[in-house]
């Protein structure tokens, strides 16, 4: 089993005070940080691109986590390893050739993750389980923090756990989107390994903040 990994979503952080949210984050035990990058085009809102990733890089000893929510990720994945991304994860849907893309990921030194949105079929990321690093799955619509968990996405999760059982019990099994106390428990004991979590993590007046050191006690 995979050890278990929390990792905070920076788009969801105080960027005007970074450098005190990724040392909050340190101290409070998360293991990546999430770097949510949206296009304006896969999804409707622009948020993150490599610059900013980069001065995430210079601020924090931890992994970068980086989600790429965006059109044509075959042309952008150099760029975030160039900045010194650990991870980065692409989109089935926006993909013309996913292997070619998760080749492509690993060829530049960072590890390859696949993801897919909540309407999308697991059929269409099966042949790439046993290829990739991280398999992510979105417990939300993707283009936006803050939103409603979809419990559908727990039998989801359940299916993956036992699929990357078979064929890549090494890759990390990741969940994004409405990730709270409550939810992240529900994803563990569903098979997930890995959760991502904005809201629950860093808006402080949000409904399910209780900060990251009290999700990574739900962890340990
Ligand atoms: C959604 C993003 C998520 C999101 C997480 O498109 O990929 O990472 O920001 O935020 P919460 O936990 O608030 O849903
Ligand atoms: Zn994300």
């Amino acid at each position: 089993m995979k050890p278990y990994i929390l990792a905070p979503s920076i788009i969801a952080s105080d960027f005007a005070n970074i450098s005190t949210e990724l040392a909050t984050c340190e101290s409070a035990g998360a293991d990546w940080i999430h770097v949510d990058v949206m296009d304006g085009h896969f999804v409707p809102t622009i948020t993150i691109g490599p610059l900013f990733t980069e001065a995430l890089k210079r601020n924090t000893e931890l992994p970068l986590d980086v989600h790429l929510m965006i059109e044509n990720p075959e042309a952008h994945v150099k760029s975030y390893a160039e900045v010194g991304a650990t991870n980065i994860t692409v989109h089935i849907e926006a993909c013309r050739d996913a292997k070619k893309v998760i080749r492509q990921i690993k060829s530049l030194g960072c590890k390859a993750g696949i993801s897919l949105k909540p309407s999308t079929s697991i059929k269409k990321i099966e042949p790439l389980l046993s290829i990739v690093d991280i398999v992510l799955v979105m417990s939300v619509k993707p283009g936006f923090s803050g939103q409603a968990f979809m419990p559908k996405m727990i039998d989801r999760v359940k299916v993956l756990r036992k699929k990357l059982d078979e064929v890549n019990p090494n890759a990390h099994l990741e969940v994004d989107g409405g990730i709270n106390a409550k939810t992240l428990l529900q994803m563990k004991s569903a098979g997930a390994n890995a959760f991502v979590t904005g809201n629950a993590a860093f808006k402080h007046k949000g409904g399910t903040f209780v900060g990251v050191n009290e999700l990574k006690k739900l962890i340990i």
